[in-house]
């Protein structure tokens, strides 16, 4: 089976946010859409606050059901899952679906051993033995790369690094062996070095257990290492989505050329030329009508006011006005570094 037969695992269908706040109703995502097939890495890349996380939080179920209101559609596996009572979200959550957080912190609890919290996670979903998921939990640390997970196993979480942490996180992740796994931004506390660690681990487990991963970052260097498919996420929306490789090679929308036009060189030099994307994205009660980058873009004009059109080529598509005739001129200079096809 080539990738693209592979059976869809996780539909997203029109998902809108929006939260209650003194001012009315404001929405913080809309109309997002994508989907994740069997074992494939899906990347949702954007600065801070495009509304990745609360993208995520709301298609898990894990956000406040009194302030926010989620309208679209979601299945997992062909089913619905957006109006499931909170008990069986919580069953699929910890069964089929393992989270990962930005810290690791947030996700262990510093009174207990990471062996117990494991254990204990096995265990809520599993009928084995205390003894039994003490053991996996050992397995479990040792496949994260734990280099003494016997040892590992009765550290308090303030005892281990941010990376053995991290890892540690993950295994509690995998504890149920996933059909999906989803990492909020899982290097982002890390440094260089345990981050490029922990990447390798995320691949490794995709070709191990055969998960599917949501990899979220706001670093188009990572999506470029791990990830099949891109989502390029802006004040709520998916601006640009497809194959990595394809909008590598011949990205569409303007943020993502600022997106990679800040990626920093891999020798290290020429950083001179390494460019951020002036101004600040948008709260969601700023967000202009229309396209909501075209205060930042360098190329937005008065059709922007306007919703912009979707453009396509072959399975790729963004949200933009600028149309297949000048978006090569466009691009090259915005994205002067590379040569484009
Ligand atoms: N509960 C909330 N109430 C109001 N606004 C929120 C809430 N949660 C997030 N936001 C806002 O929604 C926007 C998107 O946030 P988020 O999804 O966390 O961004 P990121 O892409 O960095 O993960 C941000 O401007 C954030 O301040
Ligand atoms: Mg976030």
């Amino acid at each position: 089976m080539s990738p693209t037969d592979k059976p869809i695992l996780l539909d997203v269908d029109g998902l809108s946010v929006s939260f209650a706040t003194d001012r009315g109703m404001v929405p913080a995502v809309r109309d997002v859409s994508f989907r994740v097939r069997e074992g494939e890495i899906l990347s949702i890349v954007g600065e801070s606050g495009s509304g990745k996380s609360v993208t995520l939080l709301s298609l898990l179920g894990l956000h406040d059901a009194k302030t926010t209101r989620v309208d679209g559609a979601v299945s997992f596996k062909g089913r619905p899952i957006l109006d499931l009572p909170a008990s069986r979200m919580r069953a699929i959550r910890g069964r089929e679906i393992g989270l990962i957080s930005q810290d690791p912190m947030t996700a262990l609890t510093p009174v207990y051993t990471i062996g117990w919290q494991i254990a204990e996670q096995i265990r809520a979903h599993e009928a084995i033995s205390a003894r039994a998921a003490r053991r996996r939990a050992i397995e479990l640390l040792g496949e994260v790369g734990l280099s003494n997970p016997g040892e590992a196993v009765d550290r308090y979480p303030h005892q281990l690094s941010g990376g053995m942490r991290q890892r540690a996180v993950i295994a509690m992740a995998l504890s149920c062996n996933p059909a999906l796994l989803v990492a909020d931004e899982p290097t982002t506390a890390l440094d260089v070095t345990v981050q490029a660690q922990v990447l390798d681990l995320l691949l490794r487990l995709r070709k191990d257990f055969g998960s599917a991963i949501i990899l979220i970052t706001h670093d188009m260097g990572v999506v470029a290492e791990v990830a099949e498919q891109v989502a390029v996420m802006y004040a709520g929306r998916i601006v640009e989505r497809g194959r990595t490789e394809d909008v590598f090679a011949a990205p569409l929308h303007p943020y993502t050329w600022g997106l990679m036009a800040s990626i920093p060189p891999l020798t290290g030099a020429r950083l001179d030329k390494l460019r951020s994307i002036p101004g600040m994205p948008p709260s969601p009660e700023t967000i202009p009508a229309g396209c909501g980058f075209a205060p930042r873009c360098a190329f937005a004009r008065s059709a922007c006011a306007e919703r912009p059109p979707l453009q396509k080529v072959g399975d790729q598509t963004a949200l933009c006005v600028i149309g297949d005739d000048e978006r090569p001129a466009l691009r090259q200079t915005a994205l002067p570094l590379e040569e484009i096809a």
